[in-house]
């Protein structure tokens, strides 16, 4: 067990998720703390029907802190991560800041939780978009190998953050009373539309959030020889990441064979049935841990392709889960020596 735990980001929209996390799984520790900007320092939340003051984010935070759980933006944990690990703490981190670094792990539980007990201090979660992906992926990869993927996604307004969050609602209404409204998280009105570029340009045209699909899947995997082509696009919901997946494999897998090699698979659920209108959607996923899957159905433009609908909570496996799931992998370790 770490004694003292810290939460790295806890005001914003997957700290707080953290919160609820450690809170329902029981997530064992003795002492705890809440970490945040200028902004929110000095401000309490409530936690396990205590109050707490959220502290302000600098090295000395981390003086008696064994384990850290952080979501923050980049900068911030390329700041914070080395102030953690000189002092002794773990930090497992749900930024992009430190995913494709070498020296760093980037773990899905489900997938390989070995890596996370081979860190130096850091271990990174992945992006919320890579994260359904590949776990859907997974069962495909053991049964088939997959040789390329193509997936687009349709990413909740929450995948912004709290203000990512506000641009949805508060734009909407704005929008329905013909006011003008000037969102802070997005370049675009997310109101009534939809945005094809989630992040910055990085690579032959392809964006930073549609890059890290590409790097983070090859890494996880542990295969650089997996291709994947993606276009990333927020869409205006809320909530939970929608994605729109082609699998190739060297092996072909049938329609049936994937069905059950999904709904075997833990951490995956199936809701597959297009006659009756029964598929995942974010309206019916939103505040699951598990990825949804449905529209199961062969590639008709290639032999081994399988193309299928996922949706998870981007906030949730996406993010908060998958972190908290990831220190539990630590806890265990631990009680094992
Ligand atoms: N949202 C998702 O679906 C998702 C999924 C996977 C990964 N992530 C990653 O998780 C991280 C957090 O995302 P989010 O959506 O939770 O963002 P968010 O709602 O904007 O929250 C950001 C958090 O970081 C804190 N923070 C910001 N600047 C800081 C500073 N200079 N020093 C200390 N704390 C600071 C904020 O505290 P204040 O209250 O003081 O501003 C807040 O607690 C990002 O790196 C994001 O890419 C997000």
């Amino acid at each position: 067990m770490f004694q003292s735990i810290a939460i790295v980001g806890a005001t914003g929209a997957v700290g707080s998720l953290i919160r609820k996390m450690l809170q329902q799984r029981e997530f064992p520790y003795e002492k705890i703390m809440f970490l945040a900007s200028q902004r929110s320092a000095g401000t309490t939340l409530i936690f396990k029907g205590e109050k707490h003051t959220v502290e302000l984010l600098c090295p000395e935070a981390f003086d008696d802190v064994d384990l850290a759980i952080g979501s923050t933006p980049d900068p911030v944990a390329g700041e914070f991560c080395p102030w953690a690990v000189e002092r002794n703490c773990v930090v497992v981190d749900e930024s992009g800041y430190w995913r494709m670094d070498p020296n760093v792990p980037l773990v899905v539980p489900e997938i390989n939780p070995e890596a996370a007990l081979n860190h130096q201090g850091i271990i990174a979660s992945p992006n919320c978009s890579t994260t359904q992906m590949v776990l859907a992926m997974k069962p495909l990869h053991d049964a088939g190998r997959v040789r390329r993927v193509v997936v687009s996604t349709y990413q909740a307004t929450s995948g912004a953050g709290v203000q990512g969050q506000e641009d949805l609602v508060a734009g909407s209404r704005a929008f329905l009373e013909g006011q003008d409204y000037k969102c802070q998280a997005f370049k675009h009105p997310i109101a009534f539309n939809l945005i094809p570029q989630i992040g910055s340009p990085k690579h032959a045209g392809y964006t930073s959030e549609e890059m890290k699909m590409v790097y983070e899947t090859q890494k996880i995997f542990g295969d650089d020889s997996i291709k994947v082509c993606p276009t990333c696009v927020r869409v205006p919901v809320e909530n939970c990441h929608s994605e729109s997946i082609l699998v190739e494999t060297e092996k072909k897998i049938t329609v049936a064979e994937a069905r059950e090699l999904f709904a075997a698979t833990p951490g995956i659920k199936v809701i597959d049935n297009l006659a009756a209108g029964e598929y995942p959607m974010p309206a019916n996923c939103s505040g699951d841990d598990a990825v949804f899957i449905g529209r199961i159905r062969e590639d008709l433009s290639c032999d081994n392709g399988l193309a299928f609908w996922c949706v998870s909570d981007n906030l949730r496996k996406g993010a908060a889960t998958n972190a908290v799931q990831i220190a539990e992998l630590l806890v265990k370790s631990q009680a094992a020596v």
